[in-house]
């Protein structure tokens, strides 16, 4: 299936089944806006925890923060973002359609990647195991040529961005005669700057208002209430300070689902150190958190480093962790050493010391940062496009069925386990009623006697339930019951006081944790 249709499923089978709904739907929706339903909700929860507790509960130096999502406005003011949180926008006379202008440059470098990749997956194929991609690279005549084209244009490119030189980003989409995808004509606007943040007025007109921002990220929450946290917590140097909320940008490319949202949620931990050790911190840091994608069980080699040559002038190292997404790899977290830049800027801008004073150097400084920043919609989505697969089953008359089902980790899945009575009578509802009963005070339980059993199982594997429990005639005699794994759909034979050891087992966040 092309990977357009395989994205479009999964959008889909989100709304079918109550994960994720498009905002104010009855009103025809609102763009890169989005509501998560009974499942969506549970799953999200279920990220978030897997996060705080990788965070606060491993680390005895790590604690906890939620800071407000209105803040002063001079703290956007010093983080920079007033001034310098842009993106660059141009318009196409034509369809009347907007853009990012690096975004269309991008999209247009790719093109000559995808190139030369399907190039070298023909030779690939062609030469087998003889194959050389080195070697390859370097002569063939079509792959050079592109190669040609992608340096030319990023060198620009890059020149362009880093002057913030908008005329010339411009000119790069003119000469390169990239055109409008719904129009198809290189009719366009001048590029200018966007401000990417929400602003609102705060207090009544009458006592006069101020203008207030919507947080675009949470880290200046923390930065803000580093002092406070380090004093009331006695906290010494390295220590971090996690948090998970709102954030809010009017993108201007708001695609691809959740991917890229006008409100979304992030998961950051800033990390203070000794000015000079910050480098060690950030290969550290790196590494610990590539583990805690890796420990999902997804494959490794779905996730990659994407570590950045141009840097922000407040960061001395920077890098993405993509994973590959139905659309290619793309950033789901990153990973940045923001130098003492944030904490100086508030010092000046507040005229609060943002000082640290270090016993054992027996002097102050100011600490620099490395932030690891996560967006939970973005891990949703990752998670949703890693576990849903639609499989064909081969049925014992010789005839296939196809069913779908979401291979979640069981810790992460909204329902852990579905309580299925076999038939509607016989005194096996009252017995799987009596089982949910028990077993809630333990877990996310469903109780499921609608259609056949087949049915019902199908329902439970879409919405990713591990375990389903069945009550059947021989439980009158025995008290045992089956559970029916959803991925390899075998089932066993246990009994119902086992239950709770045997399921807690398998979806306690314990196991997972451990891994890291
Ligand atoms: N404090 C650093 C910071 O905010 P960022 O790279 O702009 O860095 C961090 O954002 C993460 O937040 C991204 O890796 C992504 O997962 C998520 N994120 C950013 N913008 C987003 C958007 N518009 N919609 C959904 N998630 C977003």
């Amino acid at each position: 299936m092309a990977q357009e249709d395989v994205f479009k499923k999964l959008v889909s089978h989100c709304k079918e089944y109550g994960y994720v709904f498009p905002s104010s739907e009855i009103y025809d929706g609102l763009s890169a806006v989005y509501d998560y339903g009974q499942y969506g909700v549970e799953l999200k929860n279920n990220i978030k925890k897997y996060w705080w507790d990788s965070m606060v509960l491993l680390n005895d130096n790590i604690v906890g923060l939620d800071s407000a999502i209105f803040m002063h406005p001079t703290i956007w003011k010093a983080s920079g973002h007033v001034d310098a949180f842009n993106d660059p926008l141009i318009d196409n006379k034509d369809s009347k359609k907007r853009y990012r202008a690096d975004m269309l440059i991008e999209e247009y470098l790719l093109k000559f990647e995808e190139k030369i990749a399907k190039e070298i997956e023909k030779a690939r194929e062609r030469f087998g195991n003889a194959f050389d991609e080195k070697k390859f690279r370097e002569t063939n005549q079509r792959v050079l040529a592109n190669q040609a084209k992608i340096d030319e244009v990023e060198a620009r490119y890059s020149k362009a961005m880093n002057s913030n030189d908008l005329a010339g980003l411009r000119q790069i989409i003119i000469d390169n005669e990239i055109v409008c995808p719904v129009s198809g004509t290189w009719n366009w606007t001048d590029v200018r700057q966007f401000n990417l943040m929400f602003a609102t007025e705060m207090g009544s007109t009458a006592e006069g208002s101020s203008k207030v921002y919507l947080r675009p990220e949470t880290a200046q929450g923390i930065f803000v209430n580093f002092l406070n946290v380090q004093k009331t917590g006695r906290m010494k140097i390295p220590f971090g300070i996690a948090q998970i909320g709102k954030a809010f940008r009017n993108e201007i490319v708001a695609r691809q689902f959740i991917f890229r949202m006008r409100e979304f949620e992030q998961m950051e931990m800033q990390f203070f150190v000794r000015p000079g050790s910050e480098l060690d911190w950030f290969r550290h840091w790196k590494e610990v958190r590539m583990r805690w994608f890796r420990a999902l069980g997804f494959g490794d080699d779905n996730y990659r480093f994407h570590d950045h040559t141009k840097l922000a002038h407040y960061a001395n190292a920077a890098t993405d962790i993509e994973y590959k997404f139905p659309f290619g790899f793309k950033e789901v977290e990153g990973i940045h050493s923001r130098t003492d830049f944030d904490l100086r800027q508030h010092q000046e801008y507040s005229g609060k010391k943002m000082q640290y004073f270090d016993p054992e150097k027996g002097e102050s400084y100011i600490p620099f940062v490395v932030e690891t920043s996560i967006g939970v919609d973005r891990m949703f989505l990752h998670i949703i496009s890693a576990a849903l697969y639609e499989e064909e089953l081969k049925k014992e008359d010789g005839s296939s069925d196809t069913r779908v089902v979401m291979r979640l980790p069981s810790f992460l899945a909204p329902v852990k386990l579905a309580v299925l009575p076999l038939v509607k009578k016989d005194g096996l509802p009252g017995i799987a009623e009596k089982i949910v009963h028990d077993l809630k005070f333990h877990f996310n339980c469903q109780y499921d006697d609608k259609d056949s059993i087949g049915r019902r199982y199908r329902r439970q594997d879409a919405i990713g339930t591990p375990y389903c429990i069945t009550i059947d005639h021989q439980t009158l005699e025995d008290n045992t019951v089956t559970i029916r794994y959803r991925d390899s759909m075998e089932q066993e034979r246990v009994g119902i006081n086992q239950l709770t050891d045997i399921i807690d087992e398998k979806v306690s966040i314990n196991s997972l944790l451990k891994r890291l």
